[in-house]
């Protein structure tokens, strides 16, 4: 097998395509033929050394990919060898081959294209969970979603509307914006070009929006507070822009608002059923086509390189998705 490997912790420039031995899986392992891996920007931060965990060096990134199963181990029972699967494993999936923990493995059911699974439960599990678990999203309500056009954005556009809310998308370019439309946002500001609290006072007026989306933080985070509803609920989801932002604890008291933290990776951990339940609704969405990953280019793995660069240079509209040479 051939891998990705990241040998030190200097962002993409520490990765090396390697030949490695094909392991054998373990009792509750298997070992995955990968056909396609998205790219997550925990991609990037893990090859930085500032995610949430740090594997052991040199490791393969890619938390999310899919493919068929070559070999289980004896205690393996819910895949068998030949059976098309998506994982979610941390890392692993900038490869040929992956050998990966039973339980990250999860059978894909009859017409998921396997492209499409290696771009979704990382960005609709998240969306999912922060609308629809964490902020309660009602049918009417009105959302806010930054970023609207990267990964979890448009995720979050497509969740947004199968639950019937109105979607204001803010983005970085026209190009982008144009993509949230496609998608079905009823409104789309662009915060370059606009200031993002006046755009939303003049489409809100004094009612404001029920639920922000924010996986860019920074700056943008106190205009689009400001831009609450009373009741609302901002969902923290990340800092893509780099910046973590702080607010007047004021804010939240006059708006009766709340400040929700988002974290899909330790909800998997501590709720698995849970999970499983909601990743069974997005599939179920997915078979009616009420939401379709939004994939910007399909890659030969061996252009993991520019994909990282196009990462870094707020170039993608949507995902990325890379796919060993030999199948493509
Ligand atoms: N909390 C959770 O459970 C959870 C789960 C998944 C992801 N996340 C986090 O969510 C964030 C977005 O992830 P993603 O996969 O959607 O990433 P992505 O596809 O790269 O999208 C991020 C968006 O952020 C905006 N952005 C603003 N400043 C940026 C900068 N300096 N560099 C890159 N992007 C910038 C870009 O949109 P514009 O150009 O339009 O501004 C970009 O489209 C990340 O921080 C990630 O760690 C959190």
């Amino acid at each position: 097998m051939h891998a990705w490997l990241c040998e030190t912790l200097d962002g993409p420039a520490s990765l090396h395509w390697r030949e490695r031995p094909t392991p054998a899986p373990g009792a509750d392992e298997v070992v995955v033929k990968i056909h396609a891996a998205s790219l997550n920007f925990p991609d990037l931060l893990i090859v930085q050394g500032k995610y949430q965990f740090r594997p052991e060096l040199p490791f393969a990134p890619g938390a999310e990919f899919s493919g068929i199963v070559e070999a289980v181990g004896d205690a393996v029972s819910h895949v068998a060898p030949g059976q098309a699967v998506a994982v979610l494993a941390g890392s692993g999936g900038f490869a040929t081959h992956a050998c990966v923990k039973a339980l990250q493995v999860m059978p894909l059911p009859a017409g998921f294209a396997l492209r499409d699974a290696a771009a979704f439960a990382f960005t609709y599990g998240t969306a999912h969970h922060a609308l629809v678990d964490r902020a309660a999203l009602q049918a009417g309500e009105t959302v806010l979603v930054l970023g609207a056009a990267g990964g979890v954005g448009t995720a979050a556009i497509q969740v947004a509307k199968a639950a019937g809310a109105t979607v204001i998308a803010a983005a970085s370019t026209d190009a982008k914006c144009g993509l949230c439309r496609d998608l079905g946002a009823d409104h789309v500001v662009n915060y370059a070009s606009t200031e993002l609290r006046v755009a939303l006072k003049s489409l809100t007026g004094a009612d404001g929006v029920d639920v922000v989306f924010d996986p860019v933080g920074g700056h943008l985070a106190e205009p689009a507070f400001r831009a609450i509803a009373w009741r609302g609920r901002y969902l923290v989801i990340g800092f893509a822009g780099g910046q973590i932002p702080a607010l007047p604890w004021n804010l939240p008291l006059l708006k009766g608002a709340s400040i929700v933290g988002v974290f899909w990776g330790d909800f998997v951990r501590r709720e698995p059923e849970a999970n499983v339940h909601m990743l069974g609704t997005l599939s179920a969405l997915y078979e009616r086509g009420l939401v379709k990953p939004v994939i910007d280019a399909v890659l030969p793995m061996s252009r993991l390189p520019e994909a990282y660069e196009r990462l870094e240079n707020r170039a993608i509209l949507g995902k990325l998705v890379l796919v060993p040479d030999d199948l493509l």
